[in-house]
């Protein structure tokens, strides 16, 4: 497998994308003191240092790790090796995740957070791919949603490879 010669998404695409949802995500949380960005590890970690750094709010970070297994249809199936640190108690906390595709992994991580009882949660995406949907979920801040294509760079991965590239490409088979 091997990346498109051409991006799939330009950094100014990407980049005009994360500074929406910034300015959408500063008026929603504008007067809360206790907004806790919660990181999906790893590769939300390129969008969310991006986007943080465009967010002028007294805000604080944690990671949380989901591990999937591929054919497994099942909620049980997602793990969730890293957790936040700091309890989400009465906290408004968002979600950053890469991108959503059958929604399996980022529906137990909303599980998962909501158990932790934080006043407000929700969710932002970069990347939304709809029409791949096996669960519900909700997204209140969308970047760009594309068709059913693989993507990778700007911290989206095949196989480790490709999450430092700025821009983002199609999976094409060699
Ligand atoms: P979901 O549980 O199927 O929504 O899976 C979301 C996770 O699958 C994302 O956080 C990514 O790690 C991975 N993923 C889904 N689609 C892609 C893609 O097109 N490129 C790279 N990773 C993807
Ligand atoms: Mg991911």
């Amino acid at each position: 497998m091997h990346r498109s010669s051409e991006p799939f998404l330009s950094e100014n695409q990407i980049q005009d994308a994360v500074t929406r949802l910034a300015g959408e995500i500063s008026e929603r949380y504008r007067n809360r003191d206790n907004l806790v960005l919660v990181v999906v590890l790893k590769g939300g970690t390129v969008f969310a240092s991006d986007l943080m750094r465009q967010i002028p709010l007294p805000l604080a970070v944690e990671y949380i790790r989901a591990k999937s297994y591929d054919g497994i249809d099942f909620l049980g199936d997602v793990l969730l090796p890293v957790l936040p640190e700091q309890p989400l108690r009465g906290k408004s906390v968002l979600v950053i995740e890469d991108i959503l595709d059958t929604g399996r992994t980022t529906s137990a991580i909303m599980k998962t957070l909501s158990e932790h009882d934080p006043a407000s949660l929700e969710l932002c995406v970069l990347l939304d791919k709809p029409s791949r949907r096996v669960v519900p979920v909700d997204a209140q801040y969308i970047g760009i949603t594309i068709e059913d294509r693989f993507v990778v760079g700007y911290g989206l991965d095949h196989d480790e490879r490709f999450r430092n590239l700025p821009e983002i490409y199609t999976l094409e088979e060699d």
